[in-house]
């Protein structure tokens, strides 16, 4: 049906015929001639049609927005070049226009900012767009140059089962009534993580899949009901085999997308020195701010609060130094205070320190003057900075003073323009879930412990480090692996101590035990998640834009209506009956 792509005509094709179909990106009638704005996936190209082509213009003058077309034309240079289009140099004086199809009245024009409810319904208007396409044009070069780096080094791309049994990443199963088994489900994978495994004891070696995961939990910016991972699994290795080769991946693929070279060896930092120097398991390094912490310094003032958890051990005092942060206003500040509430914090003292050292501060009262003068010092704050200070649990604090950090960071624009990837390691292998009053893994169930003698692992689980391991990349957690356990023993213990019985342990994961006991090798591996990396690289904040057909953050497809209620002869089919919405 064409000869060229409407994005792609250039000088060099100056006196041609050409033969063009696209969409009407914009058509105007000027009286004397018409302009129509002939786009595809390439881009835009100009098409003129002169008056004295009577039947051609005729068809011109009565196009509306994206009425689809096929164009015969010739192309020339262009009398006012236009420098924002790759074909802006030429046009195509038209000799025949055919409408393929015409285009009803739009319910939103590709120019304006629709909101995301209707851009989502006429998901198909929306994709039309340049920049949808440049987004969605990124993800595909980032998955081909994924596959040509792992296939170049023998890795096996092999697919696992999405009906499958439950594997435990930590969210709620999607499950699929058995039609042939009564009353029975399988679950869609929320990661294909145990195949994987069993693939290793399977002597496959190398394995990778480009993986569809689900799972049921609440949708943010970075987070779908199913998401794709780069999953792989390698046999024989330790932690660093499988971050030095995924390192050189990563690094690779930037190269070769993005033309950008990240650094020859990403920064490690430990889960602890994490949270401690950033309040977050995915520090953003691009933020220069950092915390401190002060209990040892606050522990004798009068301050109860400040007292009390200096001296409880579950305790945490951090200080958040902002340079020039005397200019923050009063209502400023509040709004900061009323930010980290949001992540848990009860108040948000602070010092500023004006210009010539004068002191505002609701906590310095509770001071003496040299504890001050010594809290200050510590804190580095000269004056016209401004130092903010959290109490609270370990974590409490550690969250909100790190989304604070992350907050100031953006408001003062302190965030620097480059690429920060670095490792996070050393995890704790379980937190305790007080509400459950039981230990929750930290990772997954099936990640080894960082000690390999069980009786160690059992006494001192509460502070039990494991072999697991994060990328993070710009503040976001693009991937995360570990080494995992081979041997039964050891997985029958961590079981345990997760509170799973030899029962339940035997019903839900009987095959992985089993499969553990004839000749496991030491393995271990990572899944990176395809979303966030296409998104960091398209350069936008939401997975969705690099996402055919995704969901609302209210779970839903507002294109096909999914989800969508059933009728009861298609729901007895599968012996399923629903029951009434509890109020
Ligand atoms: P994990 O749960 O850390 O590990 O997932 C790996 C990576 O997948 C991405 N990701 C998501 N992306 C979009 N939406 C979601 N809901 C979502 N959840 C996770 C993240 C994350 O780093 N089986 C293990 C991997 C392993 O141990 O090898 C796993 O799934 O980028
Ligand atoms: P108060 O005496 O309760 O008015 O508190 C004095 C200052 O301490 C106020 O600025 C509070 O915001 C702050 N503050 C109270 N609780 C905490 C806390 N847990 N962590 C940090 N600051 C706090």
């Amino acid at each position: 049906m064409r000869t060229h792509f409407c994005g792609l005509i250039d000088e060099a094709l100056t006196g041609q015929s050409v033969t063009l179909c696209g969409w009407t990106d914009v058509a105007r009638n000027l009286g004397g001639v018409c302009f129509i704005d002939l786009r595809d996936h390439h881009g835009i190209v100009q098409v003129l049609v002169e008056p004295e082509q009577v039947e051609v213009f005729k068809v011109a003058a009565s196009l509306g927005y994206e009425d689809v077309l096929q164009v015969e034309g010739v192309v020339r240079a262009r009398h006012s070049v236009n420098d924002k289009l790759k074909s802006g140099q030429v046009e195509v004086v038209a000799t025949k226009i055919t409408i393929l199809n015409k285009a009803e009245p739009l319910p939103f024009h590709a120019h304006e900012n629709a909101g995301e409810e209707t851009r989502l319904k006429y998901r198909y208007l929306d994709l039309r767009r340049p920049e949808m396409q440049r987004m969605m044009r990124t993800r595909t070069r980032l998955v081909a140059a994924l596959r040509q780096w792992l296939d170049a080094r023998d890795f096996q791309d092999i697919e696992t089962p999405i009906l499958t049994k439950a594997t435990p990443e930590g969210a709620r199963d999607f499950l699929v009534p058995a039609r042939m088994h009564p009353g029975e489900f399988y679950a869609l994978p929320q990661s294909p993580q145990l195949f994987k495994q069993i693939l290793m004891v399977a002597g496959f070696d190398r394995y990778y899949q480009i993986a569809r995961c689900f799972r049921d939990e609440a949708l943010r910016a970075d987070r779908q009901l199913e998401f794709t991972q780069l999953d792989m699994e390698f046999a024989f290795v330790a932690e660093r085999d499988v971050q030095d080769t995924t390192e050189d991946m990563i690094r690779s693929v930037f190269r070769e997308v993005m033309q950008v070279e990240l650094a020859p060896e990403f920064p490690r930092l430990t889960w602890v020195e994490a949270m401690r120097r950033f309040g977050s398991d995915k520090p953003d390094l691009r933020n220069p701010l950092e915390l401190v912490d002060v209990a040892e310094l606050v522990k004798d003032s009068e301050f109860k609060v400040f007292t009390d958890w200096a001296s409880n051990p579950e305790g945490r005092i951090a200080a958040l130094r902002i340079p020039g942060g005397a200019l923050l206003s009063r209502k400023q500040i509040d709004d900061l205070g009323a930010h980290a509430a949001k992540y848990g914090a009860k108040g948000l003292a602070y010092i500023k320190l004006g210009g010539n050292g004068e002191v505002t501060s609701p906590i310095a009262k509770f001071f003496a003057e040299a504890a001050f003068a010594a809290l200050i010092k510590a804190t580095g704050l000269q004056n016209g900075d401004l130092v903010f200070f959290g109490a609270g649990k370990y974590n409490t604090v550690s969250d909100f003073m790190g989304a604070l950090r992350l907050k100031v960071g953006k408001d003062m624009k302190l965030v620097e323009d480059r690429w920060a990837p670095l490792w996070v390691t050393d995890f704790p292998m379980f937190e305790y879930d007080d509400e459950a009053q039981r230990y929750v893994a930290l990772h997954h169930p099936f990640t080894a412990p960082a000690v390999d003698d069980i009786d160690d692992l059992r006494a001192n689980a509460r502070t039990a480090v494991s072999r697991g391991y994060d990328m993070v990349l710009n503040g976001n957690e693009i991937g995360g692996g570990s080494i995992r356990i081979h041997r039964p023993d050891m997985q029958s213990a961590v079981f345990e101590l997760l509170g799973i019985g030899a029962e339940e342990a035997e019903a839900k994961f009987g095959f992985l035990l089993d499969a553990l006991k004839y000749g496991a090798p030491p393995h271990g591996g990572i899944a990176f998640g395809i979303d966030r990396i296409a998104a960091l690289m398209a350069g936008t904040e939401s997975i969705r834009d690099v996402i055919a057909f995704p969901k609302t953050t209210t779970a839903q497809c507002l294109m096909t209506g999914a989800p969508s209620p059933i009728p009861d002869a298609q729901l007895a089919e599968v012996h399923v009956s629903v029951r009434p919405k509890e109020k």
